[in-house]
């Protein structure tokens, strides 16, 4: 019976027939779905820290309005994440645990400090970009509660990556001192962006497995590619530079040639030695616990709600 499920599967995935939840799928599926999704998620409320800290300091009503937007439409993508990763029989109370004891991932761009205003250009253009780059394919997705998920974050994605290219387009037109800004902002989320794609295929664990279940259309490696085709023109119309003197114009193939990426630097990164691996944890941890009442609130009011309508 167990074969006969298999190649059922199998049919659907060649026929590109969305997997649903209650679908039969393999244990490898699934758990490869699960560890997904969930660093997705955590990625997207990780990824609230960064920006968060310049709320506050945001430089005019409307700057700071457009970023509280943009910091609440994240927190958006982890809950519908986190919902998808339910579909597959996973508490969200436990997900959360294994980020908060590190067993399960995010995405490393997250450990990198936001030192000025235009990280905020830079975050919004350079890892949004990238963002957006790596996820419209994954709209088409084999699990369809990801797939479906997919097509609104990538949406809001886009927005994002706008809003940062004006900051930087704003910063670069103006004084000497803020397009310097722009530029070293660039200059410090340039490579961590082209590491959001994850390491060379040849030393990627999942890319062959994911393609051949439609969880992944395309490598990191061709992802990354695409993603410096489409940025560098952006650049050149910011008016500012990509820090890689090996980059250039490759007419043959019509792709812009990139230099090598420091692979030594993701890997320390994802394993937690990155600038700010212990800080984001922590702080997640902390608001977390901060966060308790509101989670026993919600529980017991719904407890109380559940008894009224027995009534
Ligand atoms: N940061 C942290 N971990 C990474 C990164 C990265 N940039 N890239 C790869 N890894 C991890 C993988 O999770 C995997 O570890 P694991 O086996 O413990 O899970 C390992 O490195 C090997 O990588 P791959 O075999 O290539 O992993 P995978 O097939 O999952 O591909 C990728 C990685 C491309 C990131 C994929 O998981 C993906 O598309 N995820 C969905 C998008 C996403 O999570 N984006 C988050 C950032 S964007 C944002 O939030 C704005």
């Amino acid at each position: 019976a167990e074969a006969e499920l298999e190649r059922r599967f199998e049919a659907m995935i060649a026929d590109e027939v969305r997997i649903e939840p209650r679908d039969w799928m393999p244990e490898g599926y699934r758990r490869t779905l699960v560890r997904q999704i969930a660093q997705h998620a955590h990625s997207e409320i990780i990824g609230m820290q960064p920006e968060g800290n310049w709320i506050t300091r945001a430089p005019s009503l409307r700057r700071k309005a457009i970023l509280i937007a943009k910091v609440q439409d994240e927190a958006g993508h982890g809950l519908y994440l986190y919902s998808a990763a339910e579909t597959l029989g996973i508490d969200r109370e436990d997900l959360l645990d294994l980020l908060h004891t590190g067993r399960q991932k995010y995405s490393s761009i997250f450990n990198y400090p936001t030192l000025t205003w235009a990280d905020m250009g830079a975050i919004g253009w350079l890892v949004d970009g990238a963002a957006i780059m790596n996820q419209v394919p994954l709209c088409r997705c084999s699990y369809g509660p990801y797939g479906r998920a997919m097509v609104r974050i990538c949406k809001e994605e886009s927005f994002h990556q706008r809003q940062g290219f004006e900051i930087l387009h704003t910063l670069s037109h103006g004084t000497p001192a803020q397009k310097a800004m722009a530029q070293d902002a660039v200059n410090r989320f340039w490579w961590p962006s082209l590491m959001m794609f994850g390491p060379p295929d040849a030393a990627s664990t999942h890319s062959a497995q994911s393609a051949a279940w439609g969880i992944k259309r395309f490598g990191n490696d061709e992802l990354r590619q695409r993603f410096v085709d489409m940025t560098v023109p952006q650049a050149q119309a910011l008016g500012l530079t990509l820090p890689d003197p090996d980059l250039r114009w490759d007419e043959r193939s019509g792709h812009w040639r990139f230099g090598a990426v420091d692979w030594d630097e993701l890997d320390r990164v994802i394993r937690g030695d990155g600038p700010c691996n212990a800080q984001r944890v922590e702080r997640r941890r902390t608001a977390h616990e901060d966060g308790a009442w509101v989670r026993d609130s919600a529980e017991a009011y719904a407890a109380k709600h559940a008894d009224t309508t027995r009534a």
